[in-house]
């Protein structure tokens, strides 16, 4: 499909749900299903890239997904070094990695040492890109950010609108204009809630490690479809 000519979001969201659905449904371990949805991401990621997508920000780690069984936090952990890693296949698409979360070294913050390691790598060897910007969500929780953001706003004398924006993780990453949610849900999951205040919502059925270019293609149809100024 030809989207050049339809308007494109500035800003892509995604909560890449369904990974253990997949799974399952193949008779396959639950990380099985987490490995096909890091495959998945550096599709999305290509594809965005070609379609002058801004900014695609997912959601790859709650601040609630510590509980999950200490094996699968393991595998979904090595899972986001192997991303953070893919540095050659950025610089190609042109593309910078960024995260948002609990800051490393601040109360309640989770993210083990490699995994900062990882993401500190990433962020210093994209950062001379000039394309897409890919932020992944790690150790992140929405409630988290604004309770941080509402504090540190208050701090400086005033709680406005326009403090606790620029007191989020990241004050430079503009409000999200397409969110989108795999597999059949239709709940946000304390992701993002400040910054998608105006944003249109696409729900699939598919699971995440089905998510591909012609499905990225039929959100963005949609929201072209939908935007009406
Ligand atoms: C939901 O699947 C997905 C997550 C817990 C987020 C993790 C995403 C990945 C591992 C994909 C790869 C991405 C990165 C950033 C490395 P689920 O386990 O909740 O699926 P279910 O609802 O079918 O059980």
């Amino acid at each position: 499909m030809n989207v050049s000519a339809t308007p494109l979001p500035i800003h892509v969201a995604c909560i890449m749900d369904g990974n253990g659905r997949w799974a399952s449904r193949k008779g396959l371990p639950r990380t099985d299903g987490h490995t096909a949805g890091e495959e998945a991401l550096a599709g999305v990621v290509r594809a965005c890239a070609h379609r002058s997508v801004g900014w695609l920000t997912v959601f790859g780690f709650s601040t609630e997904n510590w509980v999950r069984p200490r094996t699968e936090v393991r595998h979904i952990l090595s899972l986001h070094r192997k991303l953070f890693g893919r540095i050659n296949e950025m610089n190609e698409n042109n593309a910078r990695t960024r995260w948002i979360g609990r800051p490393f070294g601040e109360t309640g913050a989770r993210t083990p040492v490699y995994v900062q390691k990882a993401i500190r790598k990433a962020i210093a060897d994209t950062e001379h890109n000039t394309g897409l910007v890919v932020t992944v969500a790690f150790d992140y929780g929405s409630r988290a950010e604004l309770v941080r953001a509402s504090q540190r706003a208050m701090a400086d004398g005033s709680v406005t609108a326009e403090s606790i924006t620029q007191n989020l993780y990241d004050n430079s990453m503009p409000a999200v204009d397409l969110l989108v949610r795999t597999s059949g849900e239709s709940r946000i999951s304390n992701f993002m809630l400040w910054q998608i205040t105006g944003s249109q919502v696409f729900f699939t059925e598919r699971t995440w490690p089905d998510f591909d270019a012609a499905e990225l293609d039929l959100a963005l149809a949609a929201y072209a479809n939908g935007v009406t100024s």
